[in-house]
């Protein structure tokens, strides 16, 4: 077999993917470590990544690739950032773990509570499914309550009472979203759609005085990108205070990306307690919840509710986030994504309003973008996306892909621009993305 080039992106002869594919299939589920991986939604074989660096990745067949994946976030500023690296092979020759205090969690904690509103305390765990189930735990130990609210259309990682749906009809119980989440855990969640102050108001007076929290993404980008008015926000920030329900904003997405005071700086709105994750740990496994002191006086060592890590606080990923949030602090990154993200945010528009046609809107907020399709409205809720979007879109991604342009292999996962992405690589996807939605409104 013959290898092609990464700099042309030939791939004539190369088919390494599809064996490795094939091999991984038979020992990991899939083939894959975690589902939206192995492309089912959008079909074919997914690239097995040899090396990445900056803006792109090389897969095994030898190709180069545009990357807006950017390993879904984490890696605001690109693949391999050369002071990343370095600080975690610093970090690393004096010790991968300690399981004891280290001053690279200290200083970490600092960071995030200098820059994010109202966070007293921080507690690192190793990923957002941890944060945002210890967070939880937190409000109801704090609290003394069980029930707790969320939104369709936003995820907050896997843990049993986060995977569920709303149940049928109004202000119901939930249900379990996957198997082996038990209903009796289910029935403790309910489920809002997102941008409905009505349904908020019916939930708070029906269940508000027993809700322990209320969890949210406030600016929800797992399910597309489904921006929220303010008015929204303040409402139900306004009815959880007074019912004395815990508001817990998981930023793990939009934590350092949409600026260095996250949702809270875009909105003017502090959380109690809010969760991180991907950024904050600079590529390296991390999460983390945080908020005041009050709350955080309940959490074990000091208080009855117990959360722990083997690995929590890990000297390398502080070592990364560390890093990577003095970047940010440093080089004024978020203006520099600001003007990426408005040149690609230009290029989409143009491009659509040129062809009414085309069923398909863009929306953008910061680095952040995705392409709502089979309509020309942005949608604000999960509900409001077309029914045919995702057959849209296997259409849109397999035609970036030949072009070596890498989306999310999902029609609901959002783009993700880094600080090493610069004026011409948008440009290139402006061009790509032009043809590929040609191909896809021409079938
Ligand atoms: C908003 C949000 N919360 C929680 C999680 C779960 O984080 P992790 O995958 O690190 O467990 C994710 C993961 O994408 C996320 O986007």
């Amino acid at each position: 077999m013959t290898t092609s080039s990464p700099e042309t992106g030939s791939t004539e002869t190369a088919c390494r993917n599809a064996e490795l594919f094939a091999r991984a299939q038979a020992v990991l589920p899939g083939g894959v470590s975690s589902p939206v991986r192995a492309f089912r939604a959008v079909g074919g074989t997914p690239l097995f990544v040899r090396e990445a660096k900056g803006a792109t990745f090389v897969d095994e067949n030898g190709t180069r690739y545009l990357d807006f994946v950017q390993s879904w976030g984490p890696l605001i500023l690109g693949h391999a950032h050369p002071e990343i690296l370095s600080a975690v092979q610093d970090a690393a020759s004096r010790g991968l773990t300690f399981g004891a205090p280290h001053t690279g969690e200290v200083e970490l904690a600092e960071r995030i509570a200098r820059q994010y509103p109202g966070i007293d305390r921080v507690r690192f765990t190793s990923s957002g499914t941890e944060a945002t189930m210890s967070a939880l735990r937190l409000a109801r130990g704090a609290t003394g309550r069980d029930r707790i609210l969320k939104f369709s259309g936003c995820y907050h990682g896997h843990s049993d009472g986060l995977l569920v749906a709303a149940g049928s009809g109004a202000i119901t119980l939930g249900e379990p979203s996957s198997a082996g989440v038990p209903a009796d855990v289910a029935r403790l969640t309910s489920v809002l759609p997102l941008d409905d102050e009505a349904a908020l108001d019916a939930y708070f007076t029906a269940h508000g005085d027993e809700t322990a929290a209320v969890i949210l993404e406030p600016i929800p980008a797992n399910n597309g990108l489904l921006l929220q008015r303010p008015e929204w926000l303040r409402h139900l920030h306004e009815l959880a205070a007074r019912h004395g329900v815990v508001t817990i904003w998981d930023e793990v997405i939009s934590g350092f990306r949409v600026g260095l005071g996250g949702a809270a700086a875009v909105y003017g709105i502090t959380p109690d307690l809010v969760t991180f994750g991907k950024i904050v740990g600079g590529g390296m496994p991390c999460g983390a919840f945080a908020g005041a002191a009050r709350l955080f006086d309940r959490l074990a060592p000091l208080g009855p509710v117990y959360q722990a890590g083997t690995l929590s606080g890990n000297p390398i990923a502080m070592a990364a986030g560390n890093r990577t949030l003095q970047i940010l602090e440093r080089d004024g990154v978020h203006d520099q994504l600001e003007a990426l993200g408005d040149r690609l945010e230009r290029g989409a528009r143009a491009m659509i309003d040129a062809h009414p046609d085309w069923r398909v809107a863009f929306v953008r907020q910061g680095s952040l973008f995705w392409f709502a399709f089979g309509d020309r409205t942005v949608p604000r809720t999960d509900s409001a996306i077309a029914a045919d979007a995702a057959a849209l879109y296997r259409r849109f991604f397999a035609a970036c892909l030949r072009e070596q342009v890498y989306l999310a292999p999902s029609a609901y996962e959002v783009g993700f621009l880094s600080a090493a992405h610069g004026d011409a690589d948008v440009d290139r996807a402006i061009a790509v993305f032009e043809r590929a939605l040609a191909e896809t409104f021409s079938a």
